[in-house]
């Protein structure tokens, strides 16, 4: 048994002590200084950052366009952040927890990185919030949307450059309730994102005075036909569907959606990543008239994305997506921070993160709120063709619910 694996099976405290313990043992094996729980014991000159994307499973392509967003910052900044030359030790996240906290912990404690950057998977998220908060790391949760990590378990040491799951279900709840009128059905897939997307978006949705027809969760990474559920949704003689699906299983539920009969017929609705990236190429004009909620699109029509665009097409050869921008983003929140703090990482980066004010990003300017969670806009999104190609085209932005 290797000894992360043993210290997997300790309780949660004794667990995240005896990792640091064990690396600070490791590091004066091979003659390096102790470890320093501030930071991260490298030289002034370079930094290490580790990036935990998923590099396998369902979310692979996701993991895909969020190191090409954060190698193209890196690329147009000379490869430095802070003005300290940086080296980025990639790990794969997974399918969730199983694979995602132990590949984490390597990063930590072998590897030495300074922060994390990274993290798809909601349910790989919580699963990491108590070993960066006990280690003093900072995290900065490029995807992953689960409510508490900005929500109800807070920590110093979790930051977030994506969106909250409540909030981008929630973004779409009175526009559904408008254009309407009649019953939704609710399906997801069948954890904490999924949920938590369903749960933002029937709040707004019921005070808005929408009915709901009947919900189904899905088992995650595991369903590939959607025929026993898409007959489900027919018989409920639902208006409207609203869905959250994302990698291939996105690509499988809206072309099923469209084989079965039911595009046309009960317009579809989802948060973006139903329709996201390299998910809306493979579903082509399956996806026709999807109306999704998201913080970004190709479509956006500022200088800013526009240039954005362009970079992220002649590096990467395909157009970008909100994982690209939110792993782009935490790549300038770092520059800054790292600019602004003395680069041993620990306590003085999350200080200098609460300082980095507005983001220049191509979704549009942002900032942290107190919560450590981005502040931002959402649009409504419909799939149309352009030139060829299918887009989410920018319909409107979204009113904020409370
Ligand atoms: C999540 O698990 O939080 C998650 C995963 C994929 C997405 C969005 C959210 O596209």
């Amino acid at each position: 048994m290797s000894v992360l694996s043993a210290i997997s099976r300790l309780p949660r405290p004794t667990r995240t002590a005896a990792i640091l313990a064990a690396s600070a043992v490791a590091l004066a094996g091979c003659g390096g200084s102790s470890l320093d729980q501030s930071g991260g014991g490298q030289s002034s000159g370079e930094i290490k950052i580790g990036l935990l994307v998923p590099l396998s499973g369902v979310y692979a392509p996701i993991g895909q366009d969020m190191r090409n967003g954060f190698q193209l910052y890196l690329d147009q900044h000379g490869g430095k952040l802070g003005g300290r030359t940086v080296k980025v030790v990639t790990a794969d996240e997974g399918d969730g927890p199983q694979t995602g906290v132990p590949a984490a912990q390597k990063l930590v404690t072998q590897d030495q990185v300074t922060t994390v950057v990274g993290v798809v998977n909601s349910a790989t998220a919580l699963g990491l919030r108590d070993f960066f908060d006990e280690s003093k790391r900072p995290l900065l949760v490029a995807n992953a949307g689960a409510d508490d990590i900005t929500g109800a378990r807070q920590s110093d040491y979790v930051w977030r450059t994506s969106f909250t799951n409540g909030d981008v279900g929630g973004a779409l709840g009175p526009a559904v309730a408008d254009e309407v009128k009649g019953e939704v059905y609710l399906i997801a897939a069948d954890y904490a994102a999924g949920r938590e997307m369903v749960a933002g978006f029937r709040k707004t949705f019921v005070a808005a005075g929408g009915k709901i027809a009947g919900e189904d969760y899905t088992p995650f990474g595991k369903t590939q036909d959607f025929q026993p559920y898409l007959s489900a949704i027919r018989k409920s003689d639902a208006d409207a569907v609203f869905a959250f699906y994302a990698g291939a299983e996105a690509v499988n539920f809206v072309k099923q959606y469209n084989e079965f009969g039911l595009a046309g017929k009960t317009q579809l609705y989802g948060t973006g990543f139903l329709t996201e990236g390299g998910v809306l190429a493979a579903q082509g004009q399956a996806a026709l008239g999807v109306r999704t909620s998201l913080h970004y699109s190709t479509e956006l029509d500022t200088p800013r994305n526009t240039e954005f665009v362009a970079a992220y097409r002649g590096k990467a050869g395909k157009p970008p997506t909100a994982y690209a921008v939110q792993a782009y983003d935490a790549a300038a929140v770092l520059d800054k921070a790292l600019a602004a703090s003395s680069g041993k990482g620990g306590a003085d980066l999350v200080k200098a993160l609460g300082g980095v004010g507005a983001v220049d990003s191509p979704r549009g300017p942002w900032s942290f709120g107190a919560d450590h969670n981005v502040q931002q806009k959402y649009y409504l999104r419909e799939v149309e063709s352009s030139g060829g190609a299918v887009v989410n085209a920018v319909v409107r932005e979204l009113e904020q619910a409370g």
